[in-house]
């Protein structure tokens, strides 16, 4: 079948699964292409003018029951099939390397939990789960490396997020699969995937710089968030050491999970989800922090461990 249909290489470990679930696809919709084809040919042949055949009108139940089954169990188990694989597509290792992308036009903009950053290049290391946190400063982009079989939107005013493991050592085309102006065609670059070894070393080439968590801390700093959240202060308002992935009871009693676009609402528009037991006194920050300059803040606050006092 590959030898027919032509695919990109293999590069990411969803790729073969991806792989197999389209060509089990594109197989059955052949399939049906020719069996149909066949039927409707063969009929218009038998059943042509002046044939003499037998045309009562009578049913043959047994053959809708085994025609409507049939299809309805080639349909679940398509659906079986494709929501296990969505659910490997969107449950990332606990232990990924995570990387902060912002798309722009008409680039895309990295940035490694060393502090480094990148513009249109990402370098990654072979056989690590990767974690992509992904967002734009301005129109729909979307990323997408079809060695890796991954492709998500990129959405203003908010994080997707998309993981997956680089199998292979090479360089890998990185396209954006959404329009988003004039240069949408030129928005791409690269994603190297090196040995493990060689990606410090590329780090370390790169220099010493603060990690983003580093960074982060000195922006919560000089924005005044300690004055509130830190410990010892004098503000009744929410601890966030330890906070990142846990249950939030919210005021109006939902329950919400602390994640990357908690974190981004609860900084931007304050008062939409108050935590029960504290007043909605936080200051909005919407229009005073770049994207960078918020993903910064929020890998800091995911780095707090329930111990820490920040
Ligand atoms: Cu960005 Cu198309």
């Amino acid at each position: 079948m590959t030898g027919i249909v032509s695919l990109p290489e293999q590069a990411s470990t969803l790729a073969e699964s991806v792989d197999r679930l389209f060509l089990f696809l594109l197989g059955s919709c052949a399939f049906m292409v020719l069996f149909l084809t066949v039927l409707i040919v063969g009929f218009a042949v038998v059943y042509r003018r002046g044939a003499i055949v037998e045309r009562s009108a009578e049913t043959k139940e047994g053959l809708e029951y085994f025609w409507i089954g049939g299809l309805l169990l080639l349909f679940l188990l398509i659906f079986g099939w494709a929501a296990r694989l969505y659910i490997v597509e969107t449950t990332p290792p606990d232990m990924a390397l995570e990387i902060y992308g912002i798309g722009k036009q008409w680039m895309w903009k990295f940035q490694h939990p060393t502090g480094h950053r990148e513009i249109n290049d990402l370098h990654l290391p072979v056989g690590a789960p990767v974690r992509l946190v992904l967002t734009t400063q301005d129109v729909i982009h979307s990323f997408y490396v079809p060695a890796f079989r991954i492709k998500q939107d990129v959405v203003p005013g908010r994080y997707t997020t998309t993981w997956f493991t680089p199998t292979r050592v090479g360089t890998f085309h990185l396209f954006c699969a959404e329009y988003c102006g004039l240069n949408h065609s030129s928005m791409g670059g690269s994603v190297m995937v090196v040995e493990p070894a060689e990606y410090e070393a590329w780090l370390s080439h790169r220099g010493n710089t603060q990690s983003m968590a580093e960074q982060g801390r000195k922006l919560f700093q000089s924005f005044g968030c300690f004055g509130c959240h830190g410990t010892g202060s004098q503000v009744h308002a929410p601890s966030l050491a330890g906070l990142f992935g846990m249950s939030v009871r919210l005021a109006d009693g939902n329950l919400v999970t602390a994640d990357e676009n908690y974190f981004r609402n609860s900084i931007l528009f304050p008062d939409r989800q108050v935590v029960a037991g504290y007043d909605p006194i936080m200051p909005s920050f919407a229009g005073r922090l770049a994207e960078e300059d918020l993903s910064r803040i929020i890998a800091y606050i995911k780095s707090l461990s329930p111990q820490d006092n920040h």
